[in-house]
């Protein structure tokens, strides 16, 4: 089959068994063009709560189908690939964030969205790259604890100099592993280009750039710019989007290692397969989880607009 006749099968199997599919921006582009909807973390997680339909197919990474899940525990969520994780979200569990909280009661936490369903249940409101700055600046208490990425807590609390910020030490691998001599060393090459960065890498980098974002917030700056070129820091799939939307620009990636294997570990098959009946996984959340875990993503939605 080729891949167009794999897409069409997908467009007519996924109207035939009433699903939705939800793909993250960082998907190849055969993915994104069979989706009902695209987007950034925040975006997707909007959308999950609005889908009629009654099966949803998340193309992206587990913590976002658990998303959907929470969002929507009467419809079938299905992660396309079942090892498709971020390792961040990983990174800490309940009792070090239970400890943590015993350690300074008087602070509020925000999680980042990419932590597990688990950990949600023991954090007060989430947030994603780009409502953490809105959220935190409407939140009453101004002791807060920010979860699990110390890149984005920095450029919240750079953003929100009245908060008492208290980070801890996790992160993406991918968007952490950029360094500020990779980031000089693309200004060097492409003087006339703008760097636009994800909040996930370093402040060191960060502060080079031209814009910080997230991938949505990177997507529209650069398309409605008058600028010509782009170095792009972040999955380095934002950068080949952004190509084929704007081909009279030009887009240069700041490090040929800005790979998420986590995302690209779906693959139009795999979605196929899905959409068949007899692939990836079916999220399964207990319904205390669901209850505790929902509240602090009710709430991001509610001071995120
Ligand atoms: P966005 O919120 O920008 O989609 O980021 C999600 C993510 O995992 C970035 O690495
Ligand atoms: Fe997680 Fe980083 Fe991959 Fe985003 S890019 S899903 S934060 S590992």
């Amino acid at each position: 089959m080729t891949i167009k006749e794999v897409q069409n099968e997908i467009m007519r199997l996924k109207k035939e068994n009433d699903i939705c599919i939800l793909a993250h921006s960082y998907e190849a582009r055969e993915i994104l063009e069979v989706a009902d909807f695209t987007g950034d973390s925040y975006a997707l997680s909007k959308m999950a709560k609005t889908a009629p339909n009654k099966t949803v197919l998340m193309c992206g990474v587990r913590f976002m189908a658990e998303t959907v899940k929470m969002l929507s525990p009467e419809k079938r969520v299905i992660l396309s690939n079942p090892i498709a994780c971020c390792p961040m979200a990983e990174q800490f569990d309940k009792e070090i964030i239970t400890q943590m909280k015993e350690m300074y009661p008087d602070y509020t936490v925000v999680a980042y969205i990419n932590t597990t369903a688990e950990l949600k249940t023991v954090c007060d409101v989430c947030v994603t790259s780009s409502s953490a700055v809105q959220i935190v600046n409407k939140i009453e208490n101004k002791n807060i604890l920010f979860i699990p990425d110390c890149n984005l807590g920095a450029f919240v609390a750079k953003q929100c100099p009245d908060k008492n910020i208290k980070l801890v030490h996790g992160g993406c691998p991918v968007h952490a592993a950029v360094t500020r001599k990779q980031a000089e060393d693309a200004k060097k090459l492409h003087p006339n280009a703008e760097l636009l960065v994800h909040p996930e890498c370093q402040p060191q980098v960060a502060e080079l750039a031209d814009y910080i974002g997230s991938t949505s917030g990177i997507m529209n700056y650069a398309v409605k710019s008058d600028k010509k070129e782009f170095i792009i820091g972040t999955e380095n799939s934002i950068a080949e989007h952004l190509q084929y939307q704007c081909p009279d620009k030009k887009f240069y990636l700041l490090s040929k290692s800005l790979i998420c294997e986590n995302m690209k570990s779906t693959t139009l098959i795999d979605v196929l397969n899905c959409c068949r009946g007899n692939g990836g996984e079916e999220i399964e959340l207990s319904p205390e989880t669901i209850t505790q875990a929902v509240k602090c993503i009710d709430k991001m939605i509610e001071l995120g607009g």
